[in-house]
């Protein structure tokens, strides 16, 4: 079997824009595992086996050394049109002053012109050390506040209108909190990235953010099995242990983990798996080539959604007494300051 695949053969997404995004991407945040050289040695290795498509944060602490492979690699042939690359705003930089060199430095780390596209990591203007326990709390937390969200997109805007940003895009949002944003943007979102995995479905965001024309990207798309303790509760679950992803796994040969990526591509996501290993980086892309599921399996797949959450954004949290949940606007309405 070829060691590589070929980029013109992975499928694409039509934005609302009429731009194409490669279908699935590579995840890089290292988190506790992955050091920054190692992570920028999966990406090259990514792009070597024929990913185009790359999820960047600033907070993952590793833009620089990942830039240094994408100027290899662009000098090495592939044109800078080929790849599609992603950044995001970290939440200490929502201040309106910040919103431009924020993205000016992460064009700098990555060595780039431009970015295909930037979005907003998070909706809560709440810093945070990476690394920091899910018991750490900011003592300058702050609750979603619309106006002051929308300050933030304008200057997301700003990035379009001079050609830093191709689109822009929002992460970890809830239905109530993007209704606001289309019924205020000028620059629509063109992507909302959210944690989407077997284990973790969420049809309703899902479903609201494909009728308005915003692409589902899907972070944690395995469940990330390798997150570190502190991430993790007792009622987490492990969709690649789910009974149904291996029995389906089984009957194709192939780990659960391309099940997992296969039922993302198919079900109209975008996955942006993360691996260090180039057998599963290679496994992966693969899994958004190979042949369809049947109907029978993807409704088998449909049928073991538990609502299980790995990234509940504890830290978020802005005063005492609060659940987790609270973040996620549990009732359909911005949970209020
Ligand atoms: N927007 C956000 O707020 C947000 C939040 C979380 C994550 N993300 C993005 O989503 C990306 C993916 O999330 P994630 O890295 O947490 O989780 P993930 O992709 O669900 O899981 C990654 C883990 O799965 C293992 N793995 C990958 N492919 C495999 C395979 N074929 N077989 C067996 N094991 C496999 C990897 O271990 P090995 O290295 O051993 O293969 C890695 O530790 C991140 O890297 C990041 O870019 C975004």
């Amino acid at each position: 079997m070829s060691e590589t695949v070929d980029p013109a053969d992975v499928p694409r997404r039509a934005l609302h824009t009429g731009a194409a995004m490669p279908a699935i991407g590579f995840g890089t945040f290292g988190s506790d595992h992955a050091g920054h050289d190692v992570v920028a040695e999966a990406v090259r290795g990514a792009i070597e086996v024929g990913y185009r498509h790359i999820d960047c944060a600033s907070v993952y602490g590793n833009e620089a050394e990942i830039g240094a492979v994408l100027r290899e690699v662009q000098a090495g042939g592939i044109a800078r049109e080929e790849l599609w690359i992603t950044s995001k705003l970290w939440n200490d930089k929502h201040g309106e002053e910040d919103v431009i060199p924020s993205c000016r430095q992460s064009l700098e780390d990555l060595g780039l012109e431009y970015l295909d596209l930037y979005l907003v990591h998070w909706p809560f203007p709440n810093f945070h050390p990476p690394g920091c326990d899910v018991s750490s709390r900011s003592p300058d937390a702050r609750p979603y506040v619309h106006e002051s969200y929308m300050k933030t997109w304008r200057q997301m805007e700003k990035l379009v209108e001079r050609g830093l940003v191709k689109h822009v895009g929002t992460s970890n949002m809830t239905v109530p909190k993007l209704k606001l944003l289309l019924r205020d943007a000028a620059v629509k979102p063109a992507v909302n990235e959210m944690e989407l995995h077997p284990h973790f479905q969420q049809p309703e965001l899902f479903d609201f953010v494909r009728e308005h024309g915003i692409e589902p990207v899907g972070y944690c798309p395995l469940g990330s099995p390798n997150r570190p303790e502190r991430d993790r509760t007792p009622e987490d679950t492990n969709p690649l242990e789910d009974p149904v992803v291996v029995e389906i796994a089984r009957a194709h040969d192939v780990h659960p983990a391309v099940v997992c990526i296969r039922w993302a591509v198919q079900r109209g996501q975008t996955p942006i798996p993360m691996s260090t290993r180039r057998k599963n980086i290679l496994a992966n892309l693969r899994a958004a080539i190979s042949p369809r599921l049947s109907d029978d399996e993807m409704r088998a797949l449909a049928g073991i959604d538990r609502s299980c959450r790995m990234i509940k954004g504890q830290v978020f949290l802005w005063k005492d007494g609060q659940s987790w949940e609270d973040l996620w606007d549990p009732d359909g309405e911005i949970t209020p300051p």
